[in-house]
């Protein structure tokens, strides 16, 4: 039998992904065979196509990191996988497919209630803003924010996610997407027309307490002076190549010596594969919120799970507000 998945053949635009067959063979010790139900677009499927990651994979590789299916099959020695269970699963490769290999350890139990498509989000884009919140940050209701890149699949998690803790939220975002940014309660700032410096420090003249910023790096001189003494700016946009990275590092620990009262906290997903028992409670509680209805991911498109191309090609226009899911052909709507 043979199943399809799409495969990254050449560095560049969203054309060198193709669509290929390939064997379904049976799980290798400890691998189990997913079904995929449902895979995120992320914002890192788009970096690593561009070879703008540091950490990019080597061409051809099949992309899609953020997955949520269920366990097909089971290879020998994969004790915990049961049959028929619904799991999640990142870091990965390989979503953007039917079927995906998985080592065991790697899954994640997502409960039967939940609805894939609102779940792939939580993977990786609420688990992002909800560490960076909760385990970099550690903020409290009423704390003042800041969200640069508010619109975006991390950026409306942060806005979600901070809503429900409480806090006093303002975001960065093109105009014509503010909509979003006041649903969830959070006072919008068009940082295309308008100095979202000046307009910061007029409605927080006394800092803010956290910025959250996903930008790269960009941000870091204009916005960290907006910060209260002893306020704190988490950076969690990946930096887009090697040199931008040691520069990145490098800025931050200058300017976290320089006695200004302010820090700079970088965060990154990718440490689930030195540390894995925070990232497990956090998916826990994550989805314990998404069956209680408590949070509302942003899917603003769904596509199906072969047409990652054009998903793709919608999330780099920069058109996309949320999220982009790829969907298995029996959940499409
Ligand atoms: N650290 C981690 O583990 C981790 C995890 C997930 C993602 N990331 C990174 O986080 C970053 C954001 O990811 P995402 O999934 O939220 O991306 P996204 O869904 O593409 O959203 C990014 C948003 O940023 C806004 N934007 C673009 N250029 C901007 C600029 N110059 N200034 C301010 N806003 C701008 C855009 O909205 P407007 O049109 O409103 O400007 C866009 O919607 C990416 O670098 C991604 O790789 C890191």
């Amino acid at each position: 039998m043979k199943y399809k998945h799409i495969v990254v053949v050449k560095r560049g635009p969203p054309e060198n992904l193709r669509i290929e067959e390939c064997d379904l063979r049976d799980p290798v010790a400890k691998e189990v065979r997913v079904k995929v139900l449902a895979c995120s677009v992320c914002q890192p499927d788009i970096q690593n196509r561009y070879g703008l990651s540091p950490f990019a994979p080597e061409v051809p590789y099949e992309p899609g990191c953020a997955i949520v299916g269920v366990v097909d099959a089971v290879g020998p020695g994969a004790v915990r996988a049961i049959p028929g269970r619904k799991i999640a699963t990142y870091p990965a490769c390989g979503g953007y497919a039917e079927y995906v290999y998985i080592p065991e350890s790697r899954l994640v139990a997502v409960p039967p209630s939940l609805d894939p498509i609102k779940t792939a989000p939580v993977v990786l884009n609420y688990l992002t803003a909800y560490q960076a919140l909760h385990r970099r940050a550690k903020v409290k209701a009423g704390n003042k924010v800041l969200v640069i890149g508010a619109s975006g699949g991390c950026g409306t998690a942060f806005l979600d996610l901070g809503r429900l803790a409480g806090l006093k939220m303002y975001g960065l975002a093109s105009g014509s997407k503010s909509s979003i940014l006041t649903q969830f309660g959070a006072i919008p700032i068009d940082y295309r027309k308008e100095d979202f410096v000046k307009a910061m420090r007029r409605a927080e003249p006394d800092g803010l307490d956290f910025i959250f910023d996903g930008m790269g790096g960009d941000y870091i001189n204009r916005a960290l002076p907006l910060l209260r003494r002893g306020g704190v700016l988490v950076e969690y946009g990946n930096p887009l190549g090697f040199g931008r990275l040691v520069r990145r590092v490098a800025k931050v620990l200058l300017l976290n010596f320089l006695p200004n009262g302010r820090r700079i906290k970088i965060y990154g997903a990718g440490l689930v594969l030195l540390y894995r028992k925070p990232f497990l409670e956090d998916w826990a509680i994550l989805f314990r919120l998404l069956e209680e209805g408590k949070i509302r991911p942003v899917v603003s498109g769904e596509f199906p799970l072969l047409e990652g191309a054009q998903a793709n090609a919608m999330l780099e226009n920069g058109q996309v507000v949320g999220n982009l899911v790829l969907v298995a052909p029996e959940l499409l709507r």
